[in-house]
Formats: C-alpha cells, structure tokens, sequence
C-alpha cells in the first residue's frame, strides 16, 4: 500500500519537490531555485527546459532524502506559479520563447487595445478579471503577435501552450511521446479565456485575442486522475492540479465560505473563499476558481493580488546589496524603532489589487538625512502589510464581511516583525499554521482525495493545526496615521508611466 504522495511546487523563484505522509506531515523537502531574466524594463522571463530539469532534479533528491521508491507513492500533485506562460513546439518538446512570467508588463499595449475594442466589463463579466498584464491571455497574444511565425505554426497545430502546470504535466506524463495536455479549472481561471460560468475557453475572448483553441490545454477538474506519469515518477497517477494560491486555501483547509488566507511569497495573495457561486467584484478584487474536486461542483473566491512582497527583499539583497540573506531583513528593520516617516512602494510591475494600475511605478517617499537602512528593511516589510491592508479593507467593502483573524502562510510568515505589524496594522489576529508548506500540501490533498489517500475533505480538516497567533499591539490612532501615510505614498506611484 503506497504510504505517501508527492508534490511538485513550482514558483516563481523556485521548484520544490515535497513528500507527505498521511496525517500531512513532510517527510522530505528539496528545492532549486532557476534564473530570472530582465531582458528590458517590466520584462520578466524563466527558462522553461531550466524548469523541468530542476523538477527532475529535487524529484529524485526528495525520493532519495525519504529513501522511497515511486511504488510508495500514491499519487502525485502539482500546484505552479499562476499566468506564466510557455509556448513549445509539440513535435521536438522544445518552447519556441522563454516563459513570459505572471510580473512581465510587455502585453500593456496589447491590454489598451482590449480595454477599447472589447471593453474591460465585457471580460469582467465572462472571466472574472480585470484586462491586465497579469493574466496569460494578453501574454500568448504578445507571443502570436511579436515572434515571427508563430500565429501560423499555432494554427497549423504544431505548438502547444499552457501555464506551468501544463508544461510539466505534459513532461511528466512523457512529452512528445504522449504526454497529455491539460490544465485545471483554477489555473484556466487566470488566463482571461475561460467563461467562469461555463469552465470552458470562451470563443468571442479566444477571437479577440486571435488565439487559436488547438493551442490550448483541455481544462480538468483540480482533483482528479488525469494521467500515469513516466520517467521519474513512473507509474505514478498524476491526480491534483492547482495554481499554488488556490493550493495554499485549500491546504490552510479553507473549504467553507468566508474562509479566507493570505500566502506571502514573491507576491502576496489572499483568497476569501465564496462558496458555490462566482462573486463579482465592484472593488478591485478578482474573482476565481478556487477548486473543482472531480465532477463536484466548482468553489469560487474573491483574491486580492500582490505582485510584489518578498520579492522586495529580493531586491534590496540582490539590486541594492543591503542585505546578504533574504533573512537578514528582520535583524536590519529591528535596528529602527518604526519607519522613521519613510515608505516604499514596490509598484515594480504597476499596482495589482485594488488598484490596477499599470502606469504605477515604485517610489520611495518620506526621505530625510535621519533615514538609514534599517529604515529601508522596515519600510520594506511594511509595504507587505500595508499592501494587505488594501486588500482586506477591499474585501470587506466587497462583501461586508469583517475578517475576524487571518490565516497565514507562505516564506515570509517566518518574520515575526512582519507578522506582528501585520496584525498592528489589520487590527485583528494573525493566525500561522504548524504546517506553514500549505501550497504543496493543499496540492497533496488535491491529489491524495483523487485516489482515495484521503477519505474526504473533513479527514483533512481535522489535520489543520495553529502553530503561533499574533495580537494587536499598537493604538488604532497610530495604526491610522501610518496607514495615511502609506496611501498618500500610492497616490505619488500612480501615472508614473504615461
Ligand atoms: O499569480 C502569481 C502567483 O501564483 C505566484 O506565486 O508563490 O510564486 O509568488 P509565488
């Protein structure tokens, strides 16, 4: 009987390989981070060959370190950085371009267009989702639209496409020599392609974008067997697919409406769970798949999406060398007793939620002879918190909905600064979970419950467990008069770009 299930989780910054056991505890980990490409400014690529090579890698690392063979795993899941898109060529398995990420702003001409030949209602109302940069669709248009040859080769039948999850699953299941092509329903969510009410490419958006539907993966449930694995997870049944945001819900056991967490990564995402029914936004929030298990019905959420929070302290590490280790960060914002009147605006890829902004830049404000780099670390930390702040205060006009705690999860809940002010700054507690790898075990669960590993979704709830809460600390008038601050400074990073 095969005692555990694996998962790939491949993000922005990294790929992991993770393998669980039946009560949800991780009995091995590796990881291996790939390149990021900035070819021009607001252009952001991954190497998609560097991707699938670095999944085979911490694939056999991860068996190695929890001494199994693939005949003691059960199924395996995927979850993946959302919208980042891969084009390759089906015959050779080769892309045809570097995989165009969720942050790269190259397609804004491309979305203008949109906005004024199809309007932003019209896809809001069939997708969910506002015209952005951010969604993939807009990207495979640039792709169609800019590299010589490629529309008539797509419609010819000869190239595949699909987000991350696509990518590796058709490598997994063995590539040119069968591999199949899918998607699941939440990433398909985040193209600006598919009818949220239908769960299918939607012709009129697909016209628009003169995108043929060949190049397109067929749109699965999150749950379910899709296919049998080659190579190095042989014989194992590929089972659960999830975008990691909508993966890290599921494994923070968010399955009831009005359930909600925020994952602090490269971004920062939080995802209110809505039930059974789309919910549309009147206030800068999206609307989402958040899971499909088998022929169930679909469960939606409202997100709020951040495209920049640890990546932040990436770059004051990498771009400004002010830190050597992401977690450095802390020590550094704990020399300084508060922000010292300076904020940061990380609009590197324009605004996302609630604004959606593309003509944002980043900015830092409140600069005086008093500021050092302790203060950087401390604005930079608290422009996440401020950013969630946005995004709560959002959801709660949406919905009228208070939020009486937050779960969280995600690299960066192990800053307990960050934490803290988080709850300083929401007003309301912060709750982490003893298993803070919710992305890879929310796609564990997905596809443990398509092969019977797990029972149902209630044998799941019972594994959750908190590891540590955060209070508020500071006084609601201090909270307040930062949190002006912090929204005065948006109002200087907004029309940057003309
Ligand atoms: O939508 C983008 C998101 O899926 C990226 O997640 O964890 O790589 O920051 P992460």
């Amino acid at each position: 009987m095969p005692r555990y299930i694996a998962v790939i989780d491949q993000g922005t910054s990294s790929t992991r390989c993770m393998i669980f056991d039946q009560t949800g505890q991780a009995v091995s980990l590796a990881q291996a981070e790939h390149r990021q490409f900035y070819p021009k400014p607001g252009w952001i690529e991954h190497d998609p060959l560097e991707i699938w090579r670095n999944t085979q890698t911490v694939a056999t690392e991860a068996m190695q370190k929890a001494e199994i063979n693939t005949d003691e795993i059960a199924a395996l899941g995927v979850t993946n950085q959302r919208e980042t898109v891969v084009l390759w060529d089906k015959n050779t398995g080769n892309p045809v371009y570097p995989a165009i990420v969720w942050q790269d702003t190259r397609s804004a001409e491309i979305c203008e267009r949109l906005s004024i030949e199809v309007g932003p209602d019209r896809f809001r109302t069939i997708t969910g989702l506002p015209i952005a940069t951010y969604f993939s669709g807009p990207k495979l248009q640039w792709l169609l639209d800019h590299v010589d040859g490629l529309r008539a080769r797509a419609y010819r039948g000869e190239l595949l496409c699909g987000t991350i999850d696509s990518w590796l699953v058709w490598n997994l299941t063995g590539g040119k020599d069968g591999g199949i092509h899918i998607t699941d329903v939440t990433n398909a969510s985040r193209t600006l392609l598919m009818n949220l009410e239908t769960l299918a490419w939607d012709d009129r958006l697909l016209a628009a974008m003169n995108i043929p539907a060949s190049v397109l993966p067929a749109i699965h449930s999150s749950s379910e067997v899709y296919g049998i694995a080659k190579g190095i997870f042989a014989e194992v049944p590929v089972a659960g697919i999830l975008g990691d945001q909508q993966a890290a819900l599921f494994g923070q056991t968010c399955f009831s409406a009005g359930d909600a967490k925020n994952t602090y990564g490269t971004g920062a995402f939080l995802l209110l769970n809505t039930g059974p029914k789309p919910v549309q936004s009147h206030h800068g929030l999206i609307t989402t798949v958040a899971y499909r298990l088998g022929d169930g019905p679909s469960v939606f959420a409202l997100e709020g999406s951040i495209a920049i929070a640890g990546a932040l302290v990436q770059w004051l590490r990498d771009n400004l060398g002010l830190i050597r280790t992401s977690t450095e960060v802390e020590s550094l914002a704990n020399t300084v007793e508060d922000n010292g009147g300076m904020y940061i605006v990380p609009a590197f890829s324009g605004l996302f939620a609630p604004y959606w902004r593309a003509d944002a830049r980043g900015v830092v404000v409140g600069l005086t002879r008093y500021i050092n780099k302790g203060h950087f670390a401390r604005a930079a930390l608290e422009a996440t918190a401020y950013q969630t702040r946005d995004i709560v205060d959002a959801m709660c006009r949406e919905t009228g909905l208070q939020l009486d705690a937050l779960k969280v999860d995600g690299g960066m809940v192990v800053n307990e600064l960050l934490m803290q002010f988080q709850s300083d700054i929401l007003g309301i507690p912060i709750i982490r979970p003893a298993l803070a790898e919710t992305t890879a075990l929310g796609a564990a669960y997905a596809a443990g419950l398509a092969v019977g590993f797990w029972k149902d979704i209630d044998e799941i709830r019972d594994l959750w467990q908190k590891d540590k809460e955060w209070h508020p600390k500071m006084a609601a008038a201090n909270r307040e008069r930062l949190y002006a601050g912090w929204t005065k400074a948006v109002t200087r990073s907004l029309g940057w770009i003309d």
